[in-house]
């Protein structure tokens, strides 16, 4: 264990000099009433906490928070809590993907510039975790995920319901004349029932797994029920250990390496995850200087078994995961396939962790040998219609889509799908594919999670529950359907995607990994010097700097100024 002076070295360049300095640190500190001995060289951990009333899925971390204190205290450190800002996935508009960048300013910012030999990063909601993560990665001290937890199962009318994916469902339901508006209203208290993120395998609980997977969160942590008293356990070990990391100096750097990341992709596959992970990964991974591809999270995952069974892809939700074990029984079942030895924050290698990890529901989290299927996670598309790639999300599809030529239904933006949609004048069937322009990191902005289309109404009401989407934006986590996402470069900037027209013929091929607008190459042309921007959506403020300095979609979408990491060192004073 550290003790006084134990790798509290950063600390010591505020509390602990005899001038002016060291007085103003402390003495301001001391009206909180903090005794003497707090500045005497005990590491000092920052506890990050993203609480607030209008992100619920956060809304509880000021207990997560004190647990963690207790750990801290316990082990000799000195824990100071600060907040951070929040994005609460169902409230902020236009789309919280806008802000993952500031906020992760914020904790960079707030991290450097305050006296933190360590850092606790308290997170859930779906940006707010990768947030966190890219904004400490790029000061590169000690630093440790401590998520809030999924909520319970929802439950409705005598069964179980996810978030986000029955929200879909239902709404598919009501618009079809099959659920009675009672009985969607009804179903709203049913669903969200306590503390917690949302308990589908979602993008939170996929990014709380995937800090689970990369070896910055203590094994287990991911999958604990927010009310679960075991979480404020593991919060509280997890002050303990963060101290020890601080005498350890185990840095972010150490354990974010690209094996790291190779282990974060395969996880990500073998439990049906988000396609979000995807530009999380890829925007983390830019602030450590680690080389990762889109290309890999298609080549690394061919021969990964997918195994658990969790809605959207599946039927279980988070509750049913914990239960059965949780994320070290998947790191587990992969064995060899992941990297056994890459470091985590426990101080203890992968295989460490999972070695005494048990499968109690092998109906929840199939064995290696008896997977729901192989490699069908993320494909990466290539092809005229998205030369910097796009995604989908294989096991959400409708596998009879996956190979398909269509006709295509142009939506030049949100506006234009939101007026058109249910018009009974809609030349629209089955067959053809809907294409959204403007839904980009640029175009929007903030590439909201608009992907998932919904269907018109004419298709509802014959029945049909998927066709082939395209956009340039992004789906929730909690989605499903045929959906081909993320087409880079956007149509905003110009990509081959603000080219495409009614009745073009657009093929999907999943399995050759193609996505291919049926015009010839002169006609593209044509069609590419005709092109016009539109103005953008702001002129001012922090949008119009996202605007100006923002990545696509096979970077990340960081802005262009945030990748790498400027360390940890302030070298001047404040007075
Ligand atoms: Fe916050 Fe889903 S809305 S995790």
């Amino acid at each position: 264990m550290a003790g006084n002076g134990n790798g509290a070295k950063r600390s010591k360049g505020w509390f602990g000099g005899r001038d002016m300095h060291g007085f103003l640190h402390r003495s301001w500190m001391k009206n909180q009433g903090f005794a003497a001995e707090n500045f005497e060289g005990r590491p000092v951990i920052g506890i990050a906490n993203s609480a607030s009333e209008v992100t619920p899925c956060n809304a509880h971390l000021g207990r997560v928070a004190e647990a963690v204190k207790r750990g801290v205290w316990k082990a000799g450190g000195f824990p100071l809590e600060f907040p951070t800002m929040s994005l609460g996935e169902p409230v902020m508009r236009p789309t919280t993907m806008l802000f993952r960048n500031l906020m992760a300013m914020d904790v960079e910012e707030s991290v450097r510039a305050n006296p933190f030999d360590g850092v606790v990063l308290l997170c859930g909601c779906d940006k707010t975790t990768p947030a966190q993560i890219m904004g400490a990665a790029s000061v590169d001290i000690p630093a440790m995920v401590v998520t809030g937890g999924p909520m319970l199962n929802g439950k409705f009318q005598g069964r179980d319901i996810g978030s986000g994916t029955d929200v879909w469902r239902f709404t598919a339901d009501l618009r079809a004349g099959r659920m009675s508006l009672e009985d969607y209203m009804e179903a709203e208290s049913c669903m969200s029932r306590s503390a917690g993120h949302c308990m589908t395998m979602g993008t939170a609980s996929t990014m709380a797994s995937m800090a689970e997977a990369l070896g910055l969160q203590l094994p287990g942590g991911a999958a604990i029920p927010a009310v679960d008293s075991r979480r404020y356990a593991l919060a509280e070990f997890a002050g303990t250990r963060i101290v020890e990391m601080v005498g350890e100096d185990l840095k972010m750097s150490k354990i974010l390496n690209r094996d790291a990341f190779e282990n974060a992709i395969k996880v990500n596959a073998a439990i049906g995850g988000s396609t979000n992970a995807i530009i999380h990964l890829l925007a983390i991974a830019g602030r450590m200087g680690v080389q990762l591809r889109l290309e890999d999270f298609d080549d690394l995952i061919r021969d990964i078994p997918f195994l658990v069974n969790l809605q959207p892809s599946g039927e279980y939700l988070m509750e049913d995961f914990y239960y059965a074990g949780g994320l070290p029984v998947v790191m587990k079942e992969l064995g060899d396939m992941i990297h056994q030895n890459a470091m985590t924050v426990s101080g203890l290698t992968v295989a460490e962790n999972v070695e005494k990890a048990t499968n109690y529901n092998e109906d929840v989290i199939k064995p290696r040998e008896t997977p729901i299927n192989v490699g069908a996670g993320t494909a990466v598309l290539r092809g005229n219609l998205c030369p910097d790639g796009a995604v989908i999300k294989q096991s959400a599809a409708d596998e009879k889509l996956m190979q398909h030529k269509g006709r295509a239904v142009v939506f030049e933006d949100i506006d234009d799908l939101g007026a058109r949609l249910d018009d009974p004048d809609l030349d629209i069937d089955e067959t053809c594919v809907m294409v959204l322009k403007n839904a980009g990191p640029r175009g929007y902005p903030g590439m909201p999670e608009v992907g998932n289309l919904p269907l018109p109404k004419k298709l509802l009401e014959k029945g049909i529950e998927d066709v082939v989407r395209i956009s340039d934006g992004r789906m929730s986590g909690t989605c499903f359907g045929t959906v081909v996402l993320h087409v880079a470069p956007e149509s905003a900037v110009g990509g081959p995607l603000a080219l495409v027209q009614n009745g073009d013929m657009i093929e999907l091929d999943v399995k050759n990994r193609r996505l291919h607008l049926d015009i010839s190459d002169e006609e593209m042309e044509k069609r590419r010097k005709a092109w016009k921007p539109r103005e953008p959506m702001a002129k001012r403020g922090y949008a119009r700097m996202y605007i100006d300095h923002v990545l696509q979609a096979d970077e990340g979408v960081d802005l262009d100024f945030l990748k790498g990491s400027s360390g940890s060192d302030i070298p001047r004073q404040s007075h």
